[in-house]
């Protein structure tokens, strides 16, 4: 098993990619720590875990609230005694339309959901990370390609690709491996949103361009590459911004 009894904090874990990354870990024997607002659905995956005999527990968290962030980390340390891998997967897609109609406060809310969380987050695992030096944290950022009317979002995934560049930097006398994917266009709850959210808000554009990336894939796939990132077989790569449209990239899931 890849990542037994390691301890592994997975943001949006209820749905979509968290979920299928919290299934994918659990395969391998590690401890599962899920978080999201909402309780429902990281309350069910942490039961189905438990059930097929798995270490899990779901910590309803907003992830842009630094009290909320620190009682994940505290109750995570409580259950399993340490931390291992942070998966900074929670997203949301933030206001459709020009920036000249968003408001400053949807500005303010994509940049906190999306890029200040990820700040918050690592900030909270790190002290016992750096403690035992050793760690790894995956950010799940989106594609560099330009999407207009989604701009608040997609300058706050930007921002993440630097951070995680920035971080493993930091980190690396550390001991601690800090990578950035766009996991590809997948068939999520978050895509459902935008698609129907419509040409007129969000252009042809956008929906030739999916037309073009292919059909939207299993969450599972991309899964399987943040399963990688966070196994030893990844210890040599670090500060690195991984596309799952890659071919190449798509390859070294092989290696797991
Ligand atoms: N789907 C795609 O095609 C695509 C493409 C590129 C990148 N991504 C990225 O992939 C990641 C996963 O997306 P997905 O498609 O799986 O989306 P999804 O199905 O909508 O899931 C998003 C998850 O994030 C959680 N979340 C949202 N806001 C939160 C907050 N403030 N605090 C804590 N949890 C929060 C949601 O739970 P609650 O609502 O209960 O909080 C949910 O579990 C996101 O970062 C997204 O930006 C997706």
């Amino acid at each position: 098993m890849k990542l037994k009894d390691k301890v592994a904090i997975i943001t949006g874990g209820g749905r979509g990619l968290g979920r299928s990354v919290a299934l994918a870990f659990g395969r391998q024997g590690a401890k599962i720590v899920l978080a999201a607002r909402g309780k429902g659905e990281i309350d069910q995956l942490a039961e189905q875990l438990r059930a097929l005999r798995k270490d899990a527990i779901a910590v309803p968290t907003d992830i842009s609230d630094e009290d909320q962030v620190n009682h994940l980390i505290e109750r995570t340390l409580e259950a399993y005694g340490t931390v291992d891998i942070l998966v900074n997967n929670a997203g949301a897609r933030g206001p459709i339309g020009p920036i000249h109609n968003t408001s400053l406060s949807d500005w303010e809310r994509a940049l906190r959901v999306n890029l200040t969380s990820a700040f918050l987050c690592s900030k909270a695992v790190l002290p016992t990370m750096m403690g035992k030096k050793e760690g790894k944290i995956i950010i799940v950022a989106t594609t560099m390609t330009l999407r207009p009317n989604l701009t608040p979002y997609m300058v706050a995934k930007a921002g993440l690709i630097h951070f995680a560049k920035q971080l493993s930097r930091e980190l690396k006398e550390y001991n601690i491996q800090v990578n950035v994917i766009h996991p590809g266009v997948m068939d999520t709850r978050m895509q459902e949103e935008i698609r129907t959210a419509g040409t007129q808000a969000i252009g042809t554009d956008m929906f030739e361009r999916l037309k073009e990336e292919g059909i939207l894939q299993s969450p599972d796939e991309p899964a399987k590459l943040i399963l990688f990132l966070a196994s030893t077989a990844a210890d040599g790569i670090n500060g690195e911004y991984l596309s799952f449209d890659d071919k190449a990239v798509k390859s070294l899931i092989f290696q797991t």
